[in-house]
């Protein structure tokens, strides 16, 4: 009986080292897939959760948006992205998105020339309506509503 407990034990310890090689590869493993498929599921995932962050904001209140002067732009950013409401001289509004829909930049309204310009390539907007009218933008700029309620400016989803 003590020949075969002594006869096992050298195959025990054998089966303990070889199980704590497998058990110590295997938090390796895991750890290094960590490492890696962490950043590469935050990068895959990040457009999606963004989409959905920006997908949630229906409207954005600008508390002073009726300060805005006449023939000027407000900045502000309407859930991630940059936007713009703009006051016409003939006192009207309109609120549109200040994403480039060329390549991305963030234009801006030209008092002077009374046009929304793209720094990057030159891209020329309506501010009435947000239309492409020059440059290379190759769609309109992205139109939202606005309305004065309670001495704010509520801008919503179009
Ligand atoms: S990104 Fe605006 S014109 Fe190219």
């Amino acid at each position: 009986m003590s020949d075969e407990t002594q006869n096992n034990a050298p195959v025990d310890d054998a089966d303990r080292r070889g199980f704590l090689k497998i058990a110590a590869a295997g938090a390796l493993g895991a750890a290094y897939a960590g490492m890696v498929g962490y950043p590469v599921y935050r990068y895959l995932a990040s457009p999606i959760e963004k989409a959905a962050a920006e997908g949630a904001v229906k409207e954005v209140v600008l508390d002073h948006g009726l300060d805005t002067p006449k023939n000027s732009a407000l900045m502000f950013q309407f859930g991630q992205k940059p936007a713009m409401l703009i006051h016409h001289e003939d006192g009207s509004w309109t609120a549109l998105s200040a994403v480039c829909t060329h390549l991305g930049c963030t234009a801006g309204y030209d008092a002077a020339k009374k046009i929304i310009y793209c720094p990057c390539h030159g891209g020329q907007y309506d501010p009435h309506s947000g239309a492409n009218l020059g440059g290379p933008p190759p769609k309109p700029l992205a139109e939202y509503k606005v309305r004065v309620d309670g001495g704010k400016v509520v801008v919503s989803r179009a």
